[in-house]
């Protein structure tokens, strides 16, 4: 935080004149300065970076890798000048990190902490306790019962400590918990609930605590437009700050579409989120193109863009874009980070067997208009 509002203090947008370049001689803040200076003077779109842009803003701006991306040339290239931040995409998810009991494994999740810290970049560690992407064999207990609560805490423990353990130091935080709330605001009856019971997201953040206490911890989860998921969050978040466990953030996945939700819903959603007294991170966002269609669906209308994105959705989506960030700089204080799902369209998960368009790169690693409405929403001063 103190880095945060130093970088606040000294390179507000409104800084304009080339004596900040002059004045910039040491240090990272000095470097933001310099990238704004410049970008302001020439507006040459080629030395615009999300990353320099996000810090004269004193924020953060992350990407979603995978082992895949950084072992990639230009897709490593690409996140290293843009971004400032990564989240492993499945490298530090249980059924990664622990297939089976006891054998860990950690090449793939090192492999993503190398390249940050070989590129200055921050690590959010994604994450520790889910129901998804998990083997059955945690869930199990003896003679085909389930594991009672004793062995899932025990189970918890273990995996939290080793893998938590692993990178101490490393990582800037945590995503403890993801996703355990249900759309009506009740606590997802996932298996860890059925097992262990409404404690488990406590017992978690405790674990999490004890493992590294520097470590910064978050809750994740999706839908928070939607009211009752986002009281059943809130009602959570201010039960973990009653049991005095540590917690300084809300993750909001922001998978969002074209029109939902409304930009005044993710607003609402932003201040109620940040009443809690957390950080607010929106931690996978991306905009998804293609309709809902159910499986087997005639291909016209699932997969209505397999030649090409027509150039006035391409349009609809820079403006998505430029009105979601107006929405976060508005509520500057309260959103420390923004993380793209992927980094280009070739990438992301929505694609799916279909040809989906949620980013700010196409599948040439080419900025869009999207783009471009981030870099100009991040410009505008305010
Ligand atoms: C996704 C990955 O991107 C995919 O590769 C994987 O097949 C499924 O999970 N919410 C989350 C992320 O918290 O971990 C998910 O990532 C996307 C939804």
């Amino acid at each position: 935080m103190e880095q945060e509002s130093m970088w606040n203090r000294r390179v507000r947008p409104r800084v304009r004149t080339r004596r900040w370049k002059v004045a910039a001689t040491v240090g990272v803040a000095a470097t933001a300065a310099v990238t704004v200076a410049l970008a302001v003077a020439a507006p040459a779109q080629a030395a615009t970076t999300l990353r320099s842009l996000a810090e004269a803003k004193s924020r953060y701006f992350g990407t979603a890798l995978t082992v895949g991306d950084v072992t990639n040339g230009t897709e490593s290239n690409l996140a290293a000048t843009q971004f400032d931040m990564v989240t492993p995409g499945n490298e530090m998810k249980w059924d990664t990190t622990e297939p089976s009991r006891g054998n860990f494994n950690f090449g793939p999740g090192d492999q993503i902490v190398s390249f940050a810290q070989a590129h200055t970049m921050r690590v959010r560690g994604h994450n520790l306790v889910w129901h998804s992407q998990t083997g059955a064999w945690v869930f199990q207990g003896s003679e085909g019962k389930p594991a009672d609560r004793e062995t899932l805490l025990a189970r918890m423990r273990d995996h939290i400590r080793t893998v938590v353990g692993r990178y101490k130091g490393k990582i800037h935080g945590w995503d403890v918990v993801n996703e355990a709330i249900d759309e009506d605001g009740s606590l997802r009856k996932s298996p860890w609930q059925v097992g262990i019971g409404d404690d488990y997201v406590a017992k978690a953040f405790e674990f999490a605590r004890e493992a590294d206490p520097d470590a910064e911890l978050y809750y994740n989860d999706f839908n928070l437009e939607k009211p009752a998921k986002r009281a059943g969050v809130i009602k959570l978040v201010q039960d973990l700050q009653a049991r005095k466990l540590r917690i300084d953030g809300i993750g909001n996945q922001a998978h969002w579409r074209l029109d939902t939700p409304a930009i005044d819903e993710i607003d609402k959603a932003l201040v109620e989120l940040h009443a809690t007294g957390l950080k607010v991170m929106f931690t996978e966002l991306d905009i998804n193109l293609l309709p809902n269609t159910p499986r087997g669906a005639d291909p016209s209308a699932a997969n209505p863009y397999a030649n090409g994105l027509p150039d006035e959705v391409q349009q609809q989506l820079a403006r998505r874009y430029a009105d979601v960030f107006r929405v976060f700089l508005k509520h500057r204080d309260a959103v420390t980070r923004v993380t793209f799902w992927g980094l280009s369209d070739a990438d992301s998960w929505l694609n799916r067997g279909r040809m989906n368009y949620p980013l700010l790169w196409d599948r040439q690693r080419r900025p869009k208009p999207a783009f471009d409405a981030v870099v100009q929403a991040l410009r505008t001063p305010g």
